[in-house]
């Protein structure tokens, strides 16, 4: 064994894994494209100042979980943590904001975080994400809400809880937040000392607790729906009514606050119904002060991201089957050093064609490659001996009846293709 293995939280994605992977990323494009998302990735690496002015000095990505470092040119760097403020620094940086409004774009790409790893919370993980910017109609928000149901759907994941909630806006938030950090303070006592701690340095954060002892002061904490200013009201009226049209279920949930500070009105997160701190599939919400926070134009904008390790464990939890990866066609088997010449060259033919081949390596008998043929998944064997290397031919044989042919090397493309 070396010396190494993969570093904490991270992980190799092995041969037998991609079929999912290529599953749920084959969903992933073909649903943002008939929703009219277009593709962008952005740089692993970005400022670090991107991170903490869009996500938040208070947040546990910025408090706690960046890779962040100083590179040899004096370039303070961080390994991407989340896809949307890199993604909002792209479309002014690209003159985005000058093209018909929204941009509608979607990302599948690597994302670091130094959490705790578990299973389901990884170091590096991959997201799908979508952001639409330059918008704040509500049908916006709808209609984001509906591609992401379509996607689980296709994955075969019916029964996710959808919890939504509106985080308000810069308007009517600081009245929420005063009443909040107000209740809080009266039971302070009451919670556990990570969220005392977080009620001094962003209250809305406590609402995020994964804390048992401050469940019950959480549970009877203002909602920020009743502090909604007209304009989000009504915004937050549409959205629901729009849901309700399209049949989206949904639930409404006041505790929804999201672990980053760039969120405005809606917020949403789709969940298993299995309750722990991995549960979350996918979340988001909309950003219309982010553009702001990075020095930008004020630009509305809603994203979410979906973290793909999850679904894939959430599939295979629940039994649902990635469909199989494609077999090799042929087995191509040779016996002597001439004959391998030959049998490399019709192999590299075959592939030309499109047919899928194993060239059979070093000096083994023929019984040990027929054997090899049979557990290797293809559908034939050609054999290349001494006759047919005389003859300029080969034997073409059927791997699950054990027919066997012969036939002219030119020839053995289109008898392969031809057949069944
Ligand atoms: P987020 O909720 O931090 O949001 O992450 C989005 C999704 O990524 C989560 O729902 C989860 O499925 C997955 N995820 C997050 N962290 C991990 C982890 N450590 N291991 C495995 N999966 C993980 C965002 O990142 C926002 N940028 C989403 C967004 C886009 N909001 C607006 N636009």
């Amino acid at each position: 064994m070396p010396e190494f293995s993969t570093p904490r939280g991270t992980v190799d994605i092995l041969p037998d894994e991609w079929r999912y992977w290529d599953f749920v990323v084959d969903r992933a494009r073909r649903v943002a494209e008939l929703y009219n998302y277009r593709r962008i990735e952005t740089p692993t690496l970005g400022d670090v100042s991107l991170f903490v002015r869009a996500t938040g000095e208070a947040t546990d990505i910025v408090q706690k979980e960046m890779y962040a470092f100083r590179d040899q040119g004096g370039d303070d760097l961080a390994l991407r943590p989340e896809g949307t403020a890199p993604v909002m620094r792209a479309y002014f940086q690209h003159g985005m904001n000058r093209l018909p409004q929204p941009v509608k774009l979607f990302y599948i790409e690597r994302m670091y975080r130094r959490e705790a790893p578990q299973r389901g919370r990884l170091r590096e993980h991959h997201q799908f994400g979508c952001e639409a910017i330059g918008s704040a109609d509500p049908f916006v928000d709808i209609e984001m809400l509906a591609l992401l149901r379509q996607f689980f759907q296709e994955l075969g994941l019916s029964h996710l809880a959808l919890h939504l909630n509106s985080m308000g806006d810069s308007a009517c938030r600081p009245a929420y937040l005063q009443a909040l950090t107000a209740y809080l303070e009266s039971r302070a006592n009451e919670l556990a000392t990570l969220d005392q701690d977080r009620l001094t340095r962003n209250p809305l954060r406590v609402l995020d607790t994964k804390e048992t002892k401050s469940r019950d002061v959480v549970s009877g904490a203002p909602s920020i729906l009743d502090y909604l200013c007209e304009p989000c009201l009504e915004h937050w009226n549409t959205v629901l009514e729009g849901l309700e049209a399209l049949d989206i279920e949904y639930q409404i949930d006041p505790a929804l606050v999201r672990g980053l500070d760039y969120y405005t009105r809606t917020v949403f997160e789709y969940r298993t119904q299995y309750e722990s701190a991995q549960s979350a599939l996918g979340g988001g919400g909309r950003y219309d002060g982010l553009a702001e926070t990075i020095g930008a134009p004020v630009t509305a904008g809603i994203g979410f991201g979906s973290g793909i390790e999850r679904l894939i464990l959430t599939m295979r939890d629940g039994g649902l089957e990635a469909p199989p990866p494609s077999q090799p066609r042929v087995f191509v088997a040779h016996l002597g050093s001439e004959a391998t010449v030959v049998a490399t060259k019709i192999a590299t033919t075959l592939r030309g064609e499109g047919i899928a081949a194993i060239l059979s390596f070093g000096n083994r008998s023929l019984k040990a490659q027929m054997k090899a043929a049979n557990t290797s998944g293809a559908a034939y064997a050609i054999v290349i001996g001494e006759d047919e290397l005389q003859r300029g031919s080969v034997t073409l044989r059927n791997l699950e009846t054990g027919e066997q042919t012969k036939l002219p090397q030119s020839e053995v493309a289109s008898a392969i293709q031809s057949s069944p």
